[in-house]
């Protein structure tokens, strides 16, 4: 245990720039906004100091609109692509046009919530609430004009579940026409089967051209988009860090906070019902563009548990992972793998990620919902002690895939380890 925990430390060590960290040389030379927050939770176990400083950093970069980009490109680097001049977003410093799950509310919460230092904890979460929650509000006006409770992504690297299969039908009707040729960098630094496909790159990079067209205006850009994905994984990280903050604000007297916060979770909570899908015995992503509920299994609906949701949902969604174990070796796949469409070493359409395995652990844990915990937390370890710490790895055979030296992978080793 002592051995994996200071392996971990070394490897956040390696990729951290100081006021912020990469999550991992070479491949992804910025900072990354859920990385970031996740990594937070890892350094908050021996530098408290250093996790609120992640969290400053990433919160430093949130746009006037309240919207909080998902890179940052603090320095140069053209190892990847695409770069500050393709997002042409007229920041300083360059920041890309697009958001990631909100897990930076959750974050503040955790870390506040079992800090040693409590007066270093106060002050700095009464400095990041309002940014934290002026980023939810813009999510809710921007992402949801319809006021449904349920917000939708415009892009699948929003989601940071890139190359799901969720967004396969979706993709078919986002043009690849104009794409101005590029060469992608990341399969320089990983494995391309690893990777998602040329297709889709074109595909991404469609999208960034055409919310650069419209000035990255988000009073713009949803009604605009082809790509209106309300994903259940998404929605419940934004719903649990409105609701984790409004008791964190409840505490430290920021009343306004604390009800807004507990509004927009309660309608987000009761809109989660409209996802169940009863077929796959789990929660699906609704394409907003044709009102269709998808039948694709994939983690997305289950990472939902990391909500509040009710008891009985979270009761069957712990059925649906202990279904998935007669299917692999290391819980939990991002892709069903009885699936036709599962492959279990390219990126999001299979293998496991040990940060989705935090989440609905901790979930289920809070649901009190713990039959399936003590084995998902174990499959985490086992594939660290087996095949590193990779980004991602294959839950047949462990294989290790993406980037190696991984930082938030190396954050939830110690976050489960402590
Ligand atoms: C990438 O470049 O692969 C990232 O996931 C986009 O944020």
């Amino acid at each position: 245990r002592h051995e994996m925990i200071d392996h971990a430390r070394l490897v956040m060590r390696d990729n951290d720039r100081g006021t912020y960290t990469v999550p991992t040389h070479g491949l992804y030379p910025f900072q990354w906004n859920w990385d970031s927050a996740l990594s937070a939770l890892g350094f908050s176990h021996f530098d408290e100091a250093r996790a609120w400083q992640e969290l400053t950093t990433l919160m430093a970069h949130q746009w006037a609109d309240g919207m909080v980009p998902h890179i940052i490109f603090h320095r140069p680097d053209d190892g990847y692509f695409p770069g500050p001049e393709v997002w042409g977003t007229g920041h300083t410093p360059p920041t890309s046009g697009i958001t990631q799950p909100a897990v930076a509310g959750f974050a503040v919460a955790r870390i506040h919530a079992r800090a040693h230092d409590k007066v270093l904890a106060d002050e700095q979460a009464r400095a990041l609430l309002p940014k934290i929650h002026a980023w939810h509000q813009w999510f809710y006006r921007c992402r949801d004009p319809q006021g449904t409770g349920l917000v939708a992504v415009l892009h699948p690297w929003e989601t940071g579940r890139d190359n799901s299969v969720d967004w396969d039908a979706a993709f078919e009707r986002v043009p690849t026409e104009g794409v101005a040729p590029f060469t992608r960098r990341d399969t320089t630094h990983a494995n391309p089967a690893h990777r998602p496909t040329d297709d889709q790159y074109k595909r991404y990079i469609w999208l960034v051209q055409t919310f650069r067209a419209l000035g990255w205006d988000n009073s713009k850009l949803h009604d605009a988009s082809p790509f209106q994905m309300v994903d259940p994984g998404f929605n419940a990280i934004l719903i649990r860090s409105c609701n984790d903050i409004a008791d964190l604000a409840e505490r430290l007297g920021l009343d306004d906070i604390a009800v807004q916060s507990r509004d927009m979770a309660r309608r987000g909570l009761d809109a989660m019902e409209t996802l169940w899908n009863d077929r796959l015995g789990q929660y699906a992503c609704l394409d907003r563009t044709t009102g269709d509920l998808l039948d694709s299994p994939s983690i997305g609906g289950i990472l939902a548990a990391f909500a509040p949701i009710p008891k009985a949902r979270a009761a069957a969604l712990s059925q649906r992972v202990e279904v998935l174990s007669h299917s692999c070796n290391y819980l939990v796949p991002s892709h069903d793998p009885t699936s036709p469409d599962f492959e279990g070493l390219r990126y999001w359409r299979g293998p496991v990620w040990l940060i989705v395995n935090f989440m609905i652990a901790d979930g289920l844990e809070q649901a009190g919902e713990t039959a399936m915990v003590p084995r998902i937390v174990g499959d985490c370890l086992a594939l660290i002690e087996d095949s590193g710490f990779a980004e991602y790895h294959d839950p047949i055979t462990a294989e290790p895939c993406g980037g190696a030296h991984f930082t938030w992978t190396a954050a939830m080793v110690i976050e489960l380890l402590y």
